[in-house]
């Protein structure tokens, strides 16, 4: 009994040995763990005592382990409570950083405990609050207007019935304040109910944990800053669990890899600087083995890049997004 319990609580840290392999560890060096959760990558590298780790993440309840950690690691382990976009303004101890890794998403922790309101199960007031946030999914639903949930849905879900939605959303909420249930009724009811074994409610859901979390702009500004403070030959490892996170990552790898404008005829200013080396071009996904033992590992692709030169030019990494880092700035109206 006690041992299912503990399994239920645990995360089980994924692609780890993939991770592992990429970052050597085992050489020695300081890493930057920005979404620490319960520590999965950060105690496989603290087992090298050579090896100092700082750790950071938005949920607050994460310090319990972080404080374990501590008593454990001593001063090779740092934590601080905050969200990885502001990784350029920690009090970085360490230098010498080797690897900056992102984890996304949520930890199984966060989506069985029920004050967060993450999963389809959960009941009452909607929240969906990670940590360190501004507002909850309560207010998305119940205040903001038919079409910016609308646009929240469709390009933060990619939910294809965005707009009657949106609509049957504005129309309940005159008659009463939207809860999870009402809010999984409406989905249900508009999308039918299908045989496949993904939940209807799994995109608006999805869209709406990315609009109150801003993790749109977490992870382009994350990836900028987190650029600025790594040495030249150290390394960014993310591993990302749906497409618009990837769709981001893969830019920011692959724009800034590549000499696009390899023309002769296309005037020299426009080249992009080449800041990464990319030893791998496809993204790297879990084994079968991991896949039997973890199968919410499904979705998740790891992608990383050597830093091989300074810039401060994130231009067109920040205008190939802008569309949606505009839609998180409906929230300004909240
Ligand atoms: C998938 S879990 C990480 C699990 C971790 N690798 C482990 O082995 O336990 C993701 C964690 O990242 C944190 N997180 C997500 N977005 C964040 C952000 N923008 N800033 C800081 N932490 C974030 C979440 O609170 C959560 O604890």
């Amino acid at each position: 009994m006690n041992a299912t319990i503990k399994l239920e609580k645990k995360h089980f840290p994924v692609l780890l040995d993939e991770l592992i392999s990429i970052i050597s560890p085992l050489y020695g060096g300081s890493f930057i763990d920005c979404t620490f959760g319960q520590g999965g990558y950060s105690k496989k590298i603290l087992e090298h005592k050579q090896n100092k780790v700082f750790a950071i993440d938005r949920d607050e309840k994460t310090f319990l382990d972080s404080e374990i950690f501590k008593k454990k690691f001593g001063k090779r382990f740092n934590y601080q409570n905050i969200t990885f976009r502001e990784i350029d303004k920690i009090n970085l101890i360490y230098d010498d950083i080797k690897a900056v890794l992102f984890d996304l998403g949520y930890s199984t922790i966060q989506i069985k405990d029920p004050s967060k309101g993450i999963s389809f199960n959960s009941k009452g007031k909607l929240n969906m609050r990670m940590g360190i946030n501004q507002f909850s999914a309560h207010e998305v639903v119940n205040k903001m207007s038919l079409e910016s949930l609308q646009k929240i849905f469709k390009y933060f879900g990619e939910e294809k019935k965005s707009k009657i939605i949106a609509k049957k959303i504005v129309l309940l909420r005159k008659k009463k304040i939207i809860q999870t249930e009402d809010l999984i009724n409406i989905i249900n009811l508009v999308k039918k109910a299908k045989k496949t074994k993904i939940h209807n409610a799994t995109k608006t859901f999805q869209s709406l944990r990315v609009f109150v979390n801003q993790e749109v702009s977490q992870l382009i500004y994350g990836l900028i800053n987190s650029f600025k403070i790594l040495p030249v030959g150290g390394m960014i490892v993310v591993i990302t669990f749906h497409s618009l996170e990837d769709k981001i990552v893969k830019f920011f790898f692959k724009n800034y890899s590549e000499n696009k404008n390899t023309s002769r005829y296309l005037p020299e200013k426009k080249k992009t600087k080449q800041l990464f080396s990319l030893i791998k071009k496809k993204p790297i996904f879990p084994s079968k083995e991991e896949l039997k033992i973890n199968p919410p590992s499904r979705s998740a692709k790891l992608r990383y890049a050597i830093k091989i030169n300074d810039s401060n030019d994130f231009i067109d990494f920040l205008k190939k997004f802008e569309h949606l880092l505009n839609i998180e700035k409906l929230s300004n109206h909240l």
